[in-house]
């Protein structure tokens, strides 16, 4: 397997010995439709702390937007929260007022959303946008808002951004576009950034840039990132621990390098063996795995990669089809949902 890459960053820290800033127990996130409820997250436990760079992997469709969002409290109709817990920094962001997470949302949550464009504001000048979380969160004067908004926008890798902070979204490329909303995200220096694909619309060198931005906020300031994508390039080279995510459940949780070294679920191993050896993870996605994703909610009881499952043993073990794996502690911080960990049957 090809050496991880990682980006130089400081030497980490031992995750246990810090409290968790973010604790997701049993999350359940629904959307009503025609056919009936479909389970888009199901089940979910997550644990991030201060300072760490958490990865959530998973093809398309499996929940990982529908996370993000239910974490924000901005999952809209026809979906719905359901049930579980989102514990920041001990309260439950669950049984807040609309106001207080209307509070949260910036300040101290904040999100890199995965369409840049669509969340700008059309007719407001971007140096606005950002300046405006100045002037309304600290209440702090346009012009010095405007001065900060102007040097965050270089901070970003925006080229004249004295200039540029006077355009308006139309008039920026779809990089820039990110690079602002990474701007808007970092202004308030929220302890929790949640970027849904940052870098998906970018070319590689601002890509680098902008993780090596993120990754330099978590260690220097102890912000804690979730970063959702596809790319195992990225993962790897930036992420502390990983979350692999499959139809709507995380089946597999582990730091990066035991993720990659010792993949346990044979999703993971799918995603992993379907790297062509001597590739770069960044030129592969996690589409090449046989197989479709099946319709979320259609078979709620088994396990949902039982269909796909290239595991040998799959299909010996009878309760794959019929009933939802537990998840099972493997080693110290590694964690997965397959019965044949928990039947003891592992090698
Ligand atoms: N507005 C919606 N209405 C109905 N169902 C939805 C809606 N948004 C999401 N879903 C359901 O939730 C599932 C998960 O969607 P989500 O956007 O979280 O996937 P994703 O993992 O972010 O995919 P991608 O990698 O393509 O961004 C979808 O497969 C779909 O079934
Ligand atoms: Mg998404």
């Amino acid at each position: 397997m090809t050496a991880l890459n990682r980006i130089p960053i400081a030497e980490r820290d031992v995750q246990e010995e810090k409290l968790p800033l973010l604790q997701v127990r049993g999350l359940r996130t629904c959307f009503e439709s025609h056919y009936g409820s479909v389970t888009a997250v199901n089940e979910l436990d997550l644990t991030v702390y201060p300072g760490e760079v958490l990865a959530l992997v998973g093809e398309s469709g499996c929940g990982k937007s529908v996370t993000a969002m239910s974490l924000m409290r901005l999952v809209e109709a026809p979906g719905r929260i359901e049930s579980g817990q989102i514990s920041f920094d001990g309260r439950d962001l669950l049984t807040l007022s609309t106001q207080e997470m209307t509070e949260l949302r910036g300040a101290e949550i904040a999100m890199i959303f995965q369409q840049p464009k669509g969340s700008l504001n059309p007719v407001k000048r971007i140096g606005s946008q950002i300046a405006e979380q100045f002037e309304r969160r600290r209440g702090m004067p346009h012009a010095k808002a405007w001065k900060l908004a102007v040097g965050l926008l270089e901070r970003v890798g925006i080229p004249g951004a004295a200039e540029k902070a006077k355009a308006y979204p139309h008039q920026l490329s779809g990089g820039q576009a990110q690079r602002v909303m990474t701007a808007i995200a970092l202004a308030l220096e929220p302890r929790l950034l949640i970027a849904d694909e940052p870098t998906t619309a970018l070319d590689v060198t601002v890509q680098a840039q902008i993780l090596r931005l993120l990754t330099e906020r978590c260690r220097s300031h102890q912000t804690a990132l979730i970063l959702v994508t596809h790319d195992l390039g990225v993962v790897a080279q930036v992420a502390d621990r990983v979350a692999v995510m499959y139809a709507g459940r995380i089946v597999e949780e582990a730091p990066v390098e035991t993720l990659f070294a010792n993949p346990s679920h044979p999703y993971t191993r799918g995603l992993l063996n379907a790297i062509p050896r001597g590739n770069h993870y960044s030129e592969s996605r996690l589409e090449e795995i046989p197989g479709t994703v099946p319709v979320l909610g259609r078979n709620p009881e088994g396990c949902g990669f039982a269909d796909r499952c290239q595991a040998s043993y799959a299909g010996r073990l009878n309760q794959c089809s019929t009933q939802t794996p537990p998840t099972t502690r493997i080693a110290q911080g590694h964690t997965t949902r397959c019965w044949i960990y928990h039947s003891g049957d592992a090698q």
